[in-house]
């Protein structure tokens, strides 16, 4: 069963094979007519379930698009509707969607849950974000960087705020595909250690900079996201304002990185907090381009999957 459950459990001769793949798809959809599905449809016949335990925007719309685009058909079901969200087991739960579906993709809270999906779903399981990471935003994100940049092994990512479940996936590609990798943010909200060791014993530098100023320093990309996951209470959300305030990318920080560093945020974003706007719609952003490529990356990540 090839499941993507994440980045660091993924052969990174794999990961480097679906970002080119993701390249290519994109290349061969340029010009074609809005409405026009792919030339190949290797995905016909297949219906893929997405599960949605969290809200969601591009994740939603950008597998659907996908899976549709290549052919197949795709479900949207809400884990509250569902009876996963009124005591049914995720291994249940994972076992009857087997029986009609051929691929499972679930955004969830806890990362057991999605690990119960993948033991026992008898179809590939995707995981399209937990509370810990979030590996097909960081898919698109790689796959960004290079259509703009060329290769990202040996650069310098900058991660500026909250160390969440999107910096772990970020860590974890700094591992898997050998660039370096720098967190500033206060000391309460660094990432999590785990990640931390897995790309450090992969060979790449990853430094933690409290002085956000220092940090962007030569920085080819500079990432922030939301300060208040989904995850996080409502009631954390002045503290934590109060906390990564200092670490805000604005124009002052983004002119500190090289000239032709790029600037990221997987969206949604709380404009004017952890990023402004003149950043945002800078010339420095390629947020819309990222968003844009969940579409690809996941495509090629859908078609790794299902083999096809
Ligand atoms: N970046 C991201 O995962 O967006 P959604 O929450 O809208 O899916």
């Amino acid at each position: 069963m090839t499941h993507f459950l994440d980045l660091h459990t993924t052969d990174p001769a794999a990961l480097r094979q679906m970002i080119d793949s993701a390249h290519a798809m994109k290349a061969a959809r340029n010009g074609l007519p809005r409405g026009t599905r792919d030339a190949e449809q290797p995905l016909a016949g297949h219906m893929v379930a997405l599960i949605f335990e969290k809200p969601s925007t591009r994740t939603r719309v950008s597998f659907d698009v996908g899976v549709r685009q290549m052919g197949g058909e795709t479900m949207v079901l809400s884990g509250k509707e569902m009876q996963l969200g009124h005591g049914e087991t995720i291994a249940d739960t994972a076992r009857v969607l087997s029986r009609y579906v051929d691929l499972i993709m679930i955004r969830t809270f806890d990362e057991a849950s999605l690990l119960e999906m993948a033991e026992h779903a008898t179809v590939p399981v995707i995981n399209g974000l937990t509370n810990r990471t979030h590996p097909c935003q960081i898919m698109a994100d790689v796959m960004t960087y290079e259509e703009h940049r060329g290769p990202i092994a040996g650069k310098k990512v900058v991660w500026a705020g909250d160390g969440n479940n999107v910096c772990a996936s970020f860590l974890h590609a700094a591992g898997q595909f050998g660039f370096d990798f720098t967190f500033t943010g206060p000391p309460t909200l660094d990432p999590e250690d785990a990640a931390l060791k897995f790309a450090r014993e992969k060979g790449v530098r990853v430094t933690i900079e409290r002085d956000p100023a220092v940090a962007v320093q030569g920085a080819d990309l500079v990432v922030t996201d939301t300060w208040v996951s989904m995850h996080d209470p409502e009631s954390a959300k002045e503290r934590r304002h109060n906390q990564l305030r200092p670490y805000q990318v604005n124009a002052a920080l983004m002119n500190r990185a090289k000239p032709d560093a790029l600037f990221m945020h997987c969206l949604p974003a709380h404009r004017n907090d952890e990023a402004t706007s003149d950043v945002m719609d800078g010339p420095h952003s390629v947020i819309f381009d990222e968003a844009e490529n969940r579409l690809h990356a996941q495509k090629a990540v859908l078609r790794w999957c299902l083999g096809v």
